[in-house]
């Protein structure tokens, strides 16, 4: 890996507190830094180096264990407006300083840990200083956090604005659920075993189901999340990356273009919800006020910093098709809320049963009774259930499951997602981040549906109690006799 400087633009900031320090700490004590790095902290509090070391590192409660000294002497910041032009100037001759006391190289990665506003004013100021322009053998890459665009217009004119400054293989879009180790065992389940990959399509798969539930509300982000909803929040992006993982074409090799390549084909493929077919297709949920295990939970419309009367969606449940020659005709069924019973993100593939039932069953089974179970969160791992005869007289079936645990794999911990990511970004490797013709491909599917919930008043936004399951009419959504959402436990 290269020599580096890791510039972190909102280093004062509670993302580069929380996650983004002591992710780099940990690839520090793991030994996986390069051995000529700095990070510079770049903000607009007046810190000195010595005032930022004490504040990110040897203070930061976020970072667990023993604090390693020789890390903080890595550690430098550099005040600055960063909406006004002089400040980069100054980012650029400490930049050069630091090349020359740390042999980095002219080697940079700018992560931009601000409101989304300055994503397009930053990488602009940058280029006015030539921080975006590599001399020979040297990298300039940029990262950005989401939400990358409010709607497809947004995100095509952020798109362009990024590349007139950062060719397209300089940027990374963090998508943080694509650092998750069970997101990326989803390609691993799918094409590394032999019994998988022929039952994966339309002859063998009933339907396939997403959750994504979180058990808190929005707390101090109300904010923030009355102008996005759970649509813009976990579907186009989350959810559809999951989606993408479990549905997409094998790529020819592991690497970056050719997984993100196949990717992009799935988003081209996702049937189009038309805005006429918005009400039978999506289901929208706001959480009302409820007594949950004995807790008084607030309703969203009384979180702190939402308006009165807000139409913001907390819940999103849709269906849809994948229009190709493998998903042809199966349904997708995908939802997630706040304030449900549990925090838990779980795929479920639900295989077709066989074509003539010779047995009776033990119990009320569903008529798809084989089911493969994802857990990408908490407790990951895979469940397959399938039906075994009762020992006795006669052939009587029962549903029985086999369960692998990720925790009995290894003793180590499953490495934060931030990790992960932050180390690819460090090595140039974009395979786990979000290529822009994709995002653009997500929001193309998501913006009818926005535009829909916006303006169409006769939309119903359904209430649900904290603490539930969400709105019963999603129950609806799924066709097919006595068949119903899976609620992971
Ligand atoms: C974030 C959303 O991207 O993902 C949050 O903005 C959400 O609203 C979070 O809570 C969920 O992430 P995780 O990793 O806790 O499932």
């Amino acid at each position: 890996m290269k020599a580096q400087v890791f510039v972190i633009f909102g280093a004062s900031g509670d993302l580069a507190k929380r996650k983004l320090i002591p992710a780099i700490y940990e690839l520090h004590r793991e030994q996986l830094l390069p051995e000529h790095f700095a990070l510079l902290g770049v903000s607009r509090t007046e810190f000195s180096d010595e005032a930022f070391r004490k504040e990110a590192f040897a203070e930061n409660e976020f970072i667990k264990g023993e604090k390693d000294p020789a890390f903080a002497e890595k550690l430098f910041y550099e005040p600055i407006d960063t909406l006004q032009p002089e400040g980069y100037e100054k980012v650029k001759s400490r930049l050069a300083e630091l090349d020359g006391a740390q042999q980095t190289d002219g080697n940079y990665l700018f992560y931009l840990s601000t409101p989304p506003s300055l994503y397009t004013k930053i990488p602009a100021f940058l280029a006015k200083v030539g921080l975006n322009k590599t001399g020979e053998g040297q990298v300039r890459r940029l990262i950005i956090e989401k939400p990358f665009g409010y709607d497809l217009e947004s995100a095509v004119e952020l798109n362009r604005s990024l590349q007139q400054y950062f060719p397209e293989e300089a940027i990374y879009r963090i998508d943080h659920y694509l650092g998750k180790e069970t997101v990326q065992n989803l390609l691993v389940t799918r094409f590394a075993n032999g019994i998988f990959e022929p039952l994966w399509n339309r002859n063998y798969i009933h339907h396939i189901e997403v959750t994504s539930a979180e058990h808190i509300g929005v707390g101090s982000r109300g904010g923030y999340y009355d102008s996005s909803g759970a649509l813009r929040d976990m579907v186009q992006n989350h959810l559809l990356q999951i989606v993408a993982h479990i549905a997409m074409e094998p790529p020819i090799n592991a690497d970056a273009e050719s997984i993100r390549g196949e990717k992009l084909k799935l988003f081209k493929s996702l049937r189009p919800i038309q805005r006429s077919e918005v009400a039978q297709y999506a289901v929208r949920g706001q959480y009302l006020e409820a007594k949950v295990r004995g807790e008084e939970l607030k309703g969203y419309r009384e979180e702190e910093g939402v308006p009165e009367g807000s139409m913001t969606e907390t819940y999103a449940a849709l269906k849809f098709y994948i229009d190709n020659w493998r998903w042809a005709g199966v349904p997708f069924y995908i939802r997630t809320g706040k304030r449900l019973p549990t925090k838990a993100t779980e795929v479920v593939v639900y295989f077709k049963s066989p074509p003539h039932h010779l047995f009776q069953s033990h119990e009320n089974m569903m008529n798809v009774n084989n089911q493969l179970i994802i857990r990408i969160q908490p407790d990951e791992g895979l469940l397959l259930q399938f039906g075994m005869k009762v020992p006795g007289a006669g052939f009587v079936v029962k549903n029985v499951e086999m369960d692998f645990h990720y925790s009995d794999l290894t003793d180590a911990d499953v490495p934060d997602a931030y990790e992960r990511l932050i180390l690819d970004a460090m090595k140039g490797d974009a395979t786990l981040y979000s290529r822009g013709d994709s995002v653009e491909e997500a929001w193309r599917f998501v913006d009818p549906i926005l535009k829909a919930w916006k303006e169409d008043k006769n939309i119903k936004l359904f209430g649900y109690p904290a603490g539930t399951w969400g709105p019963e009419v999603a129950d609806a959504l799924i066709e097919g006799e006595r068949v119903s959402w899976r609620n992971p436990c």
